[in-house]
């Protein structure tokens, strides 16, 4: 499926200038689109609204030519849509292949269908001993388990918000190896500030400040005041 966003404007309630101003992206079904950015750019803010946790003041979200709002977010997120956060939040008491089940479960299906699917992905994400507690499990293990428990239900959209962040560089980048690879076939967005990660995916869109865009592109109303 893909998923398109056009037009998209976000400022937040106080701030001076949109983070996000009459932004598209359009990511083709199948394709992996790594956002990147300095912190601040935007990633979170945009991936909010593609994944449908965030209504922009102004635009449009698609999804498979559907247009989407926050009011879908129940029906379409952890089905439709996949997401991958910074943090975790496994069930720390629970296995890993437990964890990995959940999203079937709640969604109707049975332990015997889910169980040998949840071994595969983990697999597919270099987990192998699926019976491990998820409290033991180190933070690089514990964002794999997350990565398999997204693709649980077979996502169309996988969004993955910088899921390397709190990892060391060497296994960010593995896990984001892994991800994309568990994700073959899924359209992808993942934001991420490791220029080598974002190598990984099909393409890369940059996003930047929104004082650089309107630096850049004359529309900085202050600017243009010193310039006249
Ligand atoms: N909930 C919020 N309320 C107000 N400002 C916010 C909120 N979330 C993010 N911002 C601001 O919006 C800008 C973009 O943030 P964000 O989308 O998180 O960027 P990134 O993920 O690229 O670091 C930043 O200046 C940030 O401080
Ligand atoms: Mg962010």
């Amino acid at each position: 499926m893909s998923l398109e966003l056009t037009g998209i404007s976000v400022r937040y309630r106080g701030a001076v200038r949109p983070v996000l101003s009459d932004w598209d992206l359009r990511v083709p079904a199948g394709e992996s689109v790594a956002l990147i950015g300095p912190s601040g750019a935007g990633k979170s803010t945009a991936l909010a609204v593609a994944g449908l946790l965030l209504a922009p003041d102004a635009g449009q979200v698609r999804i498979a030519g559907q247009v989407r709002t926050t009011r879908d977010a129940a029906l379409v997120l952890g089905q439709e849509v996949g997401l991958v956060l910074q943090s975790v939040n496994l069930l720390p008491a629970r296995s890993a292949v437990d964890n990995v089940m959940l999203p079937a479960l709640v969604s109707g299906g049975t332990r015997a269908r889910a169980r040998p699917r949840a071994v595969d992905l983990l697999a597919s994400v270099g987990i192998t001993e699926p019976e491990q507690r998820a409290r033991t499990l180190s933070g690089g293990q514990a964002q794999r388990v997350g990565v398999a428990r997204a693709l649980m239900v077979a996502p169309a959209v996988l969004i993955a918000d910088e899921p390397t962040a709190n990892l060391d560089l060497v296994t960010g980048r593995e896990i984001a190896r892994a991800l994309l690879r568990a994700a073959e076939g899924t359209t992808v967005l993942l934001a991420t500030h490791d220029p080598e990660v974002a190598a990984m995916a099909d393409r890369v869109v940059e996003l930047r400040p929104a004082t650089d865009h309107a630096a850049r592109d004359g529309t900085d109303p202050e600017q243009r005041r010193v310039a006249s």
